[in-house]
């Protein structure tokens, strides 16, 4: 395994900067039991430098230099990879209030270790997006990396496309189809957007709701006189989410690319998602925390500080599409776990107390979704090696940085949770990590704890308490052409024979 180069070092990283990012701690893991995607099994673990250099049973080692950690009847599992954050987003007319260091506290409390957070460009343009995000990003204490959002087409952005890909590490873009006036994208930018992507090897990703259908149900609302945090999930059904990932996945079909449909909350849009599966295209479908455990109840709720944290979109839906999401989750039908961290306090979601169209759109998870997913899912839906592989390595083979990350491996980077499954657990937003004043999931109680947090070789979170420091995360670079472009070149040359062919075609299929 080795370490891409690095595009650039958070500011004030530790003494030996880039390349290894260990400090030459050295720890042994005792006696737990290693979860990996493909194996369960009981062994140690040695790391050395923020590496993984041995992964066996009863490893020997000179405990005068060697920390020695016991995880006897805990869980050794890859820290978690959340696919999709938005710190210090500029967004509705505010800013996400958690940034690059407070997001990272509240991540590596909650057992994750790395995130992938979307740039958003500057009126369009993609570096002036990037230089912005380096800045934000200075303070990382944890490693990330970055998609870009494309909000414009021409000349200038696909050749952007090009440099992000081939020069900055960034192998994904996302395509905003609601967000009208703002971020929304056409058809016809979405399918120069797909066929750029595809000829970068970079994964295109789709925010699927129908925005001009949106701005109808929103005004439908408001004509009615319900302004409420309720008119919210009124106005946008999922049936608008069905439409939306419907187009996306035939468009790209017709392109011939991998699509990626971020934050799948409904069960019209993973239906799509089955359907085109089927039938053999590459789609990801990615669900998230909120989507799969929480209901639109709580949008009704009388205390509008209660019901606004509930508003993101597409919206939290009705009781029933949490469940299916989680049985497509356990199926295969959905593949990774995100949480679109994406957090404002009362006072920011009060900007839309007497109209529901300002309230800004987004709700928190980053500390929360390796413990919510454990105590839903690891009880009998999903085994604990498939909880790694949807909180863990599918985000990273996804986005090509396998198995340096995601995995338990000889040199992999040492990122590794302890988990305790007898620990229990109560969130909530007078202990979590968030710099907001709520959380959606207040008063929640679970069962399997996270005690400890490694970070690249370094005990960040043990016994309660963080232990990290601004500038000590490091910048992921992630190379285009992962997996899910595989074959892509073969098909396509067998759909362009047939072009040429089409009477020997009519005779092979007679
Ligand atoms: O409500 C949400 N999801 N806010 C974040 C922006 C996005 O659409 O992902
Ligand atoms: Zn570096
Ligand atoms: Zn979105
Ligand atoms: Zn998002």
């Amino acid at each position: 395994l080795s370490h891409p180069a690095h595009e650039f070092c958070a500011v004030g990283g530790d003494a030996s900067g880039c390349g290894g990012g260990g400090d030459g701690t050295r720890i042994l893991i005792k006696g737990g039991t290693v979860v990996n995607a493909h194996l369960a099994e009981e062994a140690d673990v040695y790391i050395e430098d923020g590496v993984v250099v041995a992964v066996r049973p009863d490893i020997p080692v000179d405990v005068d230099n060697v920390r020695v950690i016991d995880a006897t009847g805990k869980y050794v599992m890859p820290g978690g990879i959340d696919p999709h954050t938005h710190l210090e987003m500029e967004f509705m007319g505010t800013v996400t209030i958690d940034d690059f260091f407070s997001g990272h506290a509240a991540a590596l409390a909650g057992g994750t270790t790395m995130h992938i957070d979307f740039v958003i460009p500057v009126d369009g343009n993609l570096t002036a997006g990037l230089e912005s995000y380096k800045h934000k990003a200075a303070k990382a204490a944890m490693d990330y990396g970055f998609h870009m959002a494309i909000t414009k087409w021409n000349d200038e952005v696909a050749r952007e496309m090009e440099v992000m890909v081939k020069e900055h590490g960034i192998n994904s873009f996302k395509f905003f189809m609601a967000y009208k006036g703002s971020l929304m994208v056409t058809d016809d930018l979405l399918l120069q957007g797909l066929r750029k992507c595809k000829s970068l090897g970079a994964l295109a990703m789709v925010h699927a709701e129908n925005g001009d259908a949106v701005a109808e149900g929103q005004q439908r609302m408001i004509d009615l006189g319900i302004t409420g945090p309720e008119g919210h999930a009124l106005s946008r059904p999922p049936i608008l989410e069905g439409e939306a990932t419907a187009r996306a996945i035939r468009l790209a079909k017709f392109i011939n690319t991998p699509l990626y449909v971020v934050h799948v909350m409904s069960i019209d849009a993973m239906d799509e998602i089955a359907k085109a599966k089927r039938e053999g295209q590459r789609v990801i479908g990615e669900p998230v925390v909120s989507g799969l455990v929480l209901d639109d109840s709580w949008l009704w709720d009388p205390d509008f500080t209660i019901a606004s944290k509930y508003v993101m979109s597409p919206p939290i839906r009705e009781a029933g599409h949490g469940k299916a999401l989680q049985a497509a989750l356990s199926s295969g039908i959905l593949q990774l776990v995100g949480t679109d961290h994406c957090t404002f306090n009362s006072t920011q979601k009060a900007f839309g107390s007497d109209d529901f169209r300002k309230i800004p759109n987004g709700v928190n998870g980053l500390e929360e979704r390796m413990h919510i997913l454990w105590d839903s899912m690891v009880t009998g839906k999903i085994s604990v090696t498939d909880y790694v592989r949807v909180t863990s390595t599918e985000c990273a083979k996804t986005f090509n940085i396998f198995p340096r990350k995601g995995a338990i491996l000889e040199g992999s980077d040492a990122d590794i949770i302890i988990l305790n499954p007898e620990r229990s657990f109560v969130m909530g937003a007078l202990t979590h990590h968030s710099r907001s004043n709520t959380n959606v999931y207040e008063g929640r109680k679970g069962k399997g704890m996270v005690e400890i947090t490694i970070s690249r070789g370094r005990v960040v979170w043990e016994d309660g308490v963080l232990n990290i420091a601004p500038g000590s995360g490091r910048y992921v670079m992630m190379p285009p052409f992962g997996y899910v472009f595989d074959g892509i070149e073969k098909s396509d040359a067998t759909y362009r024979a047939s072009l040429r062919a089409p009477v020997q075609r009519g005779k092979a299929a007679a």
